[in-house]
């Protein structure tokens, strides 16, 4: 794969309608950052995320929810955030995607975008970095459970330039992303540009 990877770990991409999307590692002080996106996600989207309904619970367990993605253990996970910089109101958090250790080369593999902000083409970028960063973390397959009728998340694992393979589970279905199979044709060449670090805190 193509992608050149910078010290900092920054990128920008350009989202379908021509704006700058900034993306950095998560941090462990970007806890009200995912509580802001989760806030901006609608009920389907946060059961077709967390797979359970979160309508009605308390704003101290989402809190706590957060708290323990962004304190996360480096060695065993990993988590990109992404923004959009938005005149008026400042880098605002419209997607994180992540991967948590899941056994012997193994990650298991989340993303989520806020609703005004999904269908531009940013899933697919972001998750195609964070397979790239797992790659070279020398992981040999991310893999996910999802539910059958959410074609947008498998339409964005179909674009990663690696193998999956999908088996029916139900009403779900399991995900595996063979991380060494580059073969895959990739399309998204010089779309993803490697930027310095940015000040986003
Ligand atoms: C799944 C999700 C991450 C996709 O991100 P996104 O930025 O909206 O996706 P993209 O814009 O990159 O689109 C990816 C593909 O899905 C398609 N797509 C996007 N939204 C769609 C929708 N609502 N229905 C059908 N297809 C859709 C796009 O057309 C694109 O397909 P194509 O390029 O092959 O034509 C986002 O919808 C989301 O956050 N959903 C809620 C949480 C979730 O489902 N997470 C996945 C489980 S871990």
């Amino acid at each position: 794969m193509n992608i050149k990877q910078n010290p900092g770990n920054h990128y920008t991409f350009y989202a379908n309608d021509g704006r700058q999307i900034l993306v950095r590692p998560l941090a462990a002080d970007d806890t009200a950052l995912l509580v802001d996106l989760f806030d901006h996600m609608s009920p389907e989207s946060r059961y077709r995320r967390f797979h359970q309904s979160l309508d009605h619970v308390p704003e101290s367990r989402i809190w706590q929810e957060a708290a323990q993605i962004t304190h996360f253990d480096p060695a065993k996970s990993f988590a990109y955030i992404a923004f959009f910089s938005s005149p008026d109101k400042g880098l605002i958090p419209i997607s994180v995607a992540r991967y948590v250790d899941s056994g012997p080369g193994e990650g298991e593999v989340a993303i989520s975008v806020r609703d005004d902000f999904q269908n531009l083409g940013i899933g697919k970028k972001l998750m195609r970095l964070l397979a790239y960063q797992a790659e070279i973390k020398g992981y040999r397959r991310l893999v996910a459970s999802i539910q059958n009728d959410n074609i947008a998340i498998w339409r964005v694992f179909q674009h990663l330039p690696y193998h999956i393979f999908r088996s029916p589970d139900g009403s779900y279905a399991n995900i595996i992303i063979v991380l060494t199979s580059t073969a895959v044709e990739d399309e998204n060449d010089g779309i993803l540009i490697p930027q310095p670090p940015l000040a986003t805190t």
